[in-house]
This record gives structure tokens, sequence and C-alpha cells, in this order.
């Protein structure tokens, strides 16, 4: 392999996964299996009640085209995560560690386990760049300069 075509590779993340059992339909299922456990969460249940009160149907079918544009690269999905739950006020960090469990065991429920774990990786990163845009400070509140 030359040293061209080397940095021509795209890294992994931004390959499609290679399993045929992973498609939109498949997807689309792991996202309604997910929010249906999410939902009936005693904490996590209410805090999506209060921000999706209306039809669930477009929250769902986004997340469907969130997670094919993910793990399959189709470039479905167009919406903007960090403002979508920087104005989630009442979430802690804490939060995810719920999110990302029950979203790792309804991915190990419907695929096969290296699969499961593409998922669960991408999940993981994303969480995580999201608390650090919910949660990080590089300088205290300046509430002090304000009064
Ligand atoms: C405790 C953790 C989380 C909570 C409570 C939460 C809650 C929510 C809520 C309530 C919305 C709907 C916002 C609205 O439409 O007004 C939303 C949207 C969304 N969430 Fe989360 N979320 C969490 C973690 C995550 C994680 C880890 C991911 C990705 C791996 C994620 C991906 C998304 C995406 C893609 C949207 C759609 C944003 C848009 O384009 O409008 N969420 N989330």
């Amino acid at each position: 392999m030359t040293m061209k075509s080397a940095l021509t590779v795209p890294p992994l993340a931004e390959q499609p996964l290679n399993d045929p059992r992973v498609n939109r339909a498949s997807i689309g299922r792991l996202v309604r299996e997910f929010y249906a456990k999410l939902r009936k969460n005693e904490r996590l249940g209410p805090i999506f009640a209060r921000a999706i009160t209306g039809d669930w149907e477009p929250h769902l079918e986004k997340m469907t085209d969130f997670w094919c544009s993910v793990i399959l690269k189709t470039g479905d999905y167009h919406g903007r995560p960090v403002p979508a739950h920087v104005k989630l006020k009442d979430v802690t960090e804490a939060d995810f560690d719920i999110w990302l469990a029950m979203f790792g065991k309804t991915a190990a429920e419907l695929f096969a386990p290296e699969t499961a774990a593409v998922f669960i990786d991408r999940a993981e990163r994303i969480a995580t760049s999201l608390k650090l845009a919910m949660f990080f400070r590089l300088d205290p509140p300046q509430q002090a300069a304000a009064g």
C-alpha cells in the first residue's frame, strides 16, 4: 500500500457497517424498542414526556434517520443534536449512564455482538460530546461580574 492510498482510506467510523442484517428496517426496530423502554424508565420517561408532548412518530423517524446516518452513512439526518440537548436543563450526567445502558441492552437484544458493539461505541462517543457541550465549563459562571 502506498502512502497516498493509505491517506485516502477513511477511518473506520466513516465507513458504513458491513452487516447485511443492518438496514433501515432493523435500525427502525432498534429505535422503536429503545424509546419504548426509555419512555417507561422512571427517571428518563418524564424528561422525554415533557420534551415530546405530541406525536412520537416524527421523533422516531428522525432518530431512525440519525442512526442510519451514523451506522450506514446514508446522510439521511440533517438535525442539530447539541442545541436539542443543551436546552434540557433537568438532564444530568448520570442520566447518560441510564440512556447508554438501555441503548446497549436493546442493541444486544437485536444484533449480533460485534454489530451491537459498533452501535454502542458510536453512542458512547456521541454521548461524550453531548455531555461536553451540556456540562463542561472552562470558567466558573460569571455571576459576580453581572451583579
Ligand atoms: C440522558 C440522555 C439523553 C436525553 C435525556 C435525551 C433527550 C432528548 C430529547 C428530549 C430530545 C428531543 C428534543 C426535541 O425535539 O426538542 C432528543 C433529541 C435527540 N437526541 Fe437525545 N437525549 C439523550 C442522549 C442522547 C444520545 C446519547 C444521543 C446520541 C447517541 C442522542 C441523540 C439525539 C438526537 C440525534 C436527537 C434529535 C435532535 C434534532 O435533530 O432535533 N440523545 N434527545
